[in-house]
């Protein structure tokens, strides 16, 4: 049994990965903006650099999830400044106190996004050893990871997740997918061509438990399932899954870039991911196909 502090730990995946960790028998504690009465809850003020030190002192690994939604808001420069610092300033900060207080720390697990590779559309299959691409969020990405990997100076074991879309039954990305096919009136976004590399979430749960549990896993993988998927197949399976009609043409490129603005770029291009370096862990999917994540998640 570990104990296991969890930045991030009041959001989407979170949520569900603290819920896991404390039935496999972990100590879970969280790191969190928002003060609390709950005696697992720590606080953390970024921009001040503040940690309540207890947060640190007896952890034996640290997730680090926290990070302002990439997809909530349109990139204004303020909003970017946010996406960077809530990333990168917490880690640095995460990094600074655990060099301070030296807890026996047995790794640090970071999240990062395939968003590292860039929002193009290509028929390249993306690895852990191809370099960033060049656009904000591979920006972002690089920073945060970067940011994360400081930990090997310390001679701790790190682990970085670069994630695709996470699936869940409720809330993300899927929750605002399903909404125009339940009422019929889903289709494609441009030209429907652009991969979108996707992951459910216990199979991302199970990826942060092997990560802490498996002190073979070290550097970067990527936490995308196996089958490959456009936007247009996407949307297709949802329907068939939920058994409703698709008529409507797809929307057009230009709607999407004049309401969201660069933002669009993320729905509008992806290519391809590889999950090979994860499965060669011994890692199993359990929810390797999107028709079986879309039955287990619409569905029940
Ligand atoms: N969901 C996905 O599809 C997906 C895909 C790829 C990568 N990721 C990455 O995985 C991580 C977790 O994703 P998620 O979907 O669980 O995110 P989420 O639901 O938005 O939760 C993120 C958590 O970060 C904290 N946070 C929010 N704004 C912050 C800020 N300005 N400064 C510091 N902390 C802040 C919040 O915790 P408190 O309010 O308690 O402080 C929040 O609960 C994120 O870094 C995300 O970029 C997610």
């Amino acid at each position: 049994m570990a104990s296991i502090l969890v930045t991030g730990g009041t959001g989407l995946i979170g949520k569900h990965l603290c819920d896991i960790l404390l039935k496999k028998g972990h100590k879970v504690f969280i790191l969190s903006r928002n003060s609390s009465n709950k005696p697992n809850i720590f606080k953390w003020d970024i921009e001040n650099n503040y940690i309540d030190e207890n947060a640190i002192k007896n952890t034996d690994y640290i997730i680090h999830l926290a990070g302002a939604g990439i997809a909530d808001k349109r990139w204004t420069p303020k909003r970017k400044k946010l996406l960077i610092n809530s990333r990168v300033s917490s880690a640095n900060l995460l990094y600074t106190k655990v060099k301070v207080l030296n807890p026996n720390l047995k790794g640090f697990i970071a999240a990062s996004g395939i968003g590292f590779y860039g929002a193009i559309t290509t028929n390249k299959i993306f690895t852990e050893n191809d370099s960033a691409g060049n656009d904000f969020l591979s920006t972002i990405c690089t920073h945060w990871e970067n940011a994360s990997l400081q930990f090997n100076a310390l001679n701790i074991r790190t682990v970085i997740l670069r994630t695709g879309v996470v699936l869940t039954k409720k809330g993300g990305a899927l929750e605002k997918i399903v909404k125009p096919i339940k009422f019929g009136f889903g289709a494609a976004l441009g030209t429907g061509k652009q991969y979108m590399p996707w992951i459910h979430i216990d199979d991302l749960c199970e990826m942060y438990v092997q990560a802490i549990e498996n002190p073979e896993l070290t550097g970067i993988y990527n936490a995308v399932a196996p089958e490959y998927c456009t936007n247009k197949i996407l949307t297709k399976e949802i329907a068939e899954v939920l058994n409703k009609p698709l008529f409507l043409p797809n929307i057009p490129a230009l709607i999407l870039k004049i309401i969201l603005g660069k933002l669009s770029n993320i729905l509008l291009e992806g290519s391809r991911v590889a999950s090979n370096k994860i499965v060669k862990t011994g890692f199993e999917f359990k929810f390797s196909t999107l028709k079986n994540a879309l039955k287990n998640l619409l569905k029940n």
